[in-house]
């Protein structure tokens, strides 16, 4: 291990995988009473990716390491830990991070999976840059991965039209430069407002109050008003204390990648906090809300599309059932 003290932490690769079928606002208009223009008016989204029997979270969060892995020239067994957020994996026990870990052939890695909804990826790396810079790691993977299509009533017109599936993957390693990797981090969660997105199995998983329309176990029930009013409010003040904290002033970031929600939630920060709308990154219209993967997914676009300029900060902010939100400011 390298020295602990005065090192900082350096994104070596990152990588994606995504189900091959595409599910378009035009099919999902096939199934339920809505439209193109509706969802798209609404939220951004024109199509999302849905996952096929054989594929999983363990399946796709192992293709996304694999090619971040590949990126960053590091073997499987280099790493210390693997950390996979999600909500949506086959197998509560073992966690997907212990099969993905014995798939990359990382065998004494720490594996552990991280629920915390959307906000999963960023409290991961967010835990991973303190373990690194500390000196308790040195490499350190964390994917982000759901396949929620098969947690959604696709007869539900309010739920279905949002989530899509897919992974997004990257791995943390130290680097001899202390300015680089996370300069400012938050992660908050308010127990309180968990009624507002949540998977019931069994009766007894449904809150008294929760009333408004017939439950169905075993599928996603969203509050959907509830949650855009504390996601406005939450990416607003995220991003702000970010920029505060950091003495950074808006147009000094190379690039604002929220949590891919609702288009409408991104754009309020925009018109709100007067961000360059060029530098806040959007793919829900070919994702949908991915939750844990969605901010990995963009992140590995940027990276790949050779967009992200070393020295330069990114400003990460994500929001999730729980309810759940995290920030972070990122040297590259
Ligand atoms: N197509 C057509 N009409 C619809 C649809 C649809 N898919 N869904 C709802 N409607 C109708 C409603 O029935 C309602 O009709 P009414 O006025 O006659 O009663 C009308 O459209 C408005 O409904 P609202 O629910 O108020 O629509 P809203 O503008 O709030 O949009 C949405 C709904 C898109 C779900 C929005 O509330 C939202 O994006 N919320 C945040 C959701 C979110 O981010 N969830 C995940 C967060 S956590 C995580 O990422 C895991």
């Amino acid at each position: 291990m390298t020295e602990a003290f005065g090192r900082g932490v350096r994104i070596a690769g990152t990588g994606r995988a995504v189900p091959a079928h595409v599910v378009t606002n035009h099919d999902l208009a096939k199934i339920v009473d809505t439209s193109d223009e509706w969802i798209a008016q609404r939220t951004g989204i024109r199509a999302r990716h849905k996952a096929a029997d054989h594929e999983t979270v363990f399946s796709l969060g192992r293709d996304a390491l694999l090619k971040a892995l590949d990126r960053a020239g590091i073997k499987g067994e280099e790493l210390d830990m693997i950390i996979v957020a999600s909500v949506s994996g086959e197998m509560l026990c073992p966690s997907t991070a212990a099969r993905i870990g014995e798939a990359v052939g990382a065998n004494d890695a720490a594996v552990f999976d991280l629920a915390a909804a959307c906000s999963g990826f960023l409290y991961g790396m967010n835990l991973a840059d303190t373990m690194i810079r500390c000196g308790r790691a040195d490499r350190i993977a964390i994917i982000g991965v759901e396949v929620l299509t098969r947690l959604v009533d696709w007869s539900d017109r309010t739920v279905s039209i949002i989530f899509g599936d897919g992974a997004g993957a990257a791995v943390l390693v130290a680097d001899p430069d202390p300015r680089k990797g996370c300069v400012h981090q938050t992660m908050h969660g308010d127990g309180r407002l968990w009624r507002t997105l949540y998977h019931p199995k069994v009766p007894r998983d449904v809150p008294d109050n929760d009333t408004a329309n017939p439950i169905r176990l075993g599928y996603l029930r969203m509050h959907g008003r509830e949650i855009y009013k504390f996601a406005v409010t939450r990416f607003q003040q995220a991003i702000h204390e970010a920029l505060e904290r950091t003495g950074l002033k808006v147009d000094e970031v190379q690039h604002y990648i929220c949590h891919q929600s609702n288009q409408r939630i991104i754009e309020s920060a925009i018109e709100k906090l007067r961000l360059p709308p060029e530098r806040v990154y959007v793919n829900i219209d070919r994702y949908g809300n991915t939750s844990a993967a969605s901010i990995p997914i963009c992140l590995d676009e940027l990276f790949e599309a050779g967009r992200v300029e070393s020295g330069k900060p990114i400003v990460l902010v994500a929001f999730g059932a729980g309810v759940t939100w995290a920030s972070c400011v990122w040297n590259t």
